[in-house]
């Protein structure tokens, strides 16, 4: 089939490069002539496991192209995939600019029946208005040219965004009841039958409750961090384990292990932004959703939770002292630094006159761009924080070292290598790496989330 994606980033560089790799011709569109040239030039602007082999094996076919050409991608794909950016906006609505501007682009080129799939996390209602938008431009051509909009949001990982493309839990779709939302659910289909082999992984289902799951899926994913952030904060008071604790609920069947990890806040270029667009939907209709904006306070809240008990060991003078910092992504295995907590944790020790040595495994190159924007006023600050290309590089003489993503890597670092490189033996694990009493023995200071400090005895 012959496809086009519009918006090379994560989702549609993963979208594109897959559906390429099960035999479909894919034009990949971007606005962005920075990104087009590195994918043209054999790179890969993103950091995401075993993609790289598959764009390079579709591309060297000729069944993976990438341009700026807006009327050349137009006319590829009987199925054009709109997965470009839906920033917050403001008020925290999602800002559907580069959506409806995708959409105006169809209208202004097709010379045919096209299959307009909205990929991009939006709103609900955002398919009519990307239908009206298509309908504009056509009407300005005078022509009456069909066309369907679907709904087929994505639920893939970052850092596993591959293997999740290629073996989804499910394939949520909405197309509506017309005869071209007929012929429109016909081709997708067509178009996803290889991911069905095994069984029927497709719910079908109406265009506004499609565009409404992605929301709801991933409101209750942050509604379940943010939970067990609260509790981990309780936990610490009361003299609780939140580990124990976690272990204690995910073993029941009703409730399961999956995200209630506590940590240092959720981030990314999905939950915050997602969390807020659906409150802000909701207050569009009347509706106060009184939960997710606990759950976006909760996770305000945390993201400053690894600066505080920094603050609370060494006092809120921080001039003189010095910091490693070992995760620099907002999760593992992605080079993303969108909404990261280490940026907050970075703001918030080198505001109060720190100095930080911070290393990541992949997102250095990211990360210094995103820091050095952070910090784009105070470029005194800025040289306060320097970026190392190694982990153990990072503790030299530092006061403490915090550990703000769970990258494996970190998971058994050499620890007595770690104590005579720190000044002094203190760990702040903002992922609850390390168990407290096995650092404790080790002569480590060690402070997690929702976990006690232990003293030796
Ligand atoms: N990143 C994720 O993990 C993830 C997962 C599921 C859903 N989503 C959703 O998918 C959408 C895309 O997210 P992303 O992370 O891939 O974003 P991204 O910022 O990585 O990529 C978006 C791309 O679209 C391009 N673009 C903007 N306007 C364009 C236009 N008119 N024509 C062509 N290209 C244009 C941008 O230059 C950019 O390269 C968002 O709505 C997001 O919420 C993201």
């Amino acid at each position: 089939m012959k496809i086009t994606i519009i918006g090379t980033g994560y989702v549609g560089l993963v979208t594109g490069a897959c559906l390429a790799e099960l035999g479909n011709t894919v034009f990949c569109l971007d606005v962005d002539q920075r990104k087009i040239d590195i994918l043209n030039n054999g790179g890969i602007p993103i950091h995401e496991p075993g993609l790289e082999e598959i764009v390079e094996r579709n591309r060297a076919a000729g069944r993976l192209t990438f341009s700026t050409d807006v009327a050349a991608s137009v006319a590829h794909g009987d199925v054009q995939f709109i997965a470009v950016g839906t920033p917050p906006d403001e008020d925290g609505s999602a800002d559907l600019q580069y959506v409806v501007a995708a959409a105006r682009n169809i209208g202004k080129y097709m010379t045919g029946f096209k299959v307009i799939v909205d990929k991009s996390t939006v709103p609900v209602g955002t398919a009519d208005k990307v239908r009206a938008a298509i309908q504009e431009e056509l009407d300005a051509r005078g022509s009456s040219m069909k066309f369907s909009v679907v709904s087929n949001p994505e639920f893939l990982k970052e850092g596993a965004a591959v293997a999740d493309f290629m073996r989804p839990d499910r394939i949520v779709i909405g197309c509506d009841h017309t005869p071209e939302g007929t012929q429109a659910q016909a081709t997708m289909r067509k178009l996803y039958l290889p991911f069905n082999r095994n069984h029927e992984r497709t719910l079908w289902m109406d265009v506004r409750s499609a565009e409404f799951t992605k929301y709801a899926a991933n409101a209750m994913l942050a509604t379940r961090i943010s939970f067990m952030n609260e509790l981990a904060n309780l936990a610490e008071r009361v003299g609780a384990d939140i580990e124990s604790v976690r272990q204690g609920i995910g073993s029941d069947p009703r409730i399961g292990y999956s995200f209630l990890y506590a940590g240092c806040g959720y981030g990314g270029s999905c939950f915050p932004k997602d969390v807020q667009a659906l409150e802000r939907t909701a207050r569009d209709y009347d509706q106060d959703l009184l939960i997710l904006r606990a759950v976006e306070a909760v996770n305000d809240h945390q993201k400053h939770v690894l600066g505080k008990k920094i603050v609370n060991r060494f006092g809120s003078d921080l001039s003189g002292r010095h910091f490693a910092i070992w995760g620099l992504a907002f999760k593992p295995n992605t080079d993303d630094m969108r909404e990261a907590p280490s940026r907050i944790l970075l703001k918030e020790i080198i505001g109060r006159g720190a100095t930080a040595a911070v290393y990541d495994p992949v997102a250095m190159e990211e990360a210094k761009r995103c820091i050095e924007l952070d910090f784009a006023d105070d470029k005194t600050a800025l040289s306060r924080i320097r970026f190392c290309a190694r982990a153990t590089d990072a503790l030299q003489d530092a006061d403490a070292l915090a550990i703000v993503t769970e990258w494996k890597a970190f998971r058994s670092p050499d620890f007595d290598q770690l104590k005579t490189m720190l000044k002094s033996p203190v760990i702040f694990d903002g992922r609850n790496l390390y168990e407290p009493d096995v650092m404790t023995d080790l002569g480590i200071e060690y402070h997690g989330i929702g976990r006690q400090v232990l003293t030796r005895a």
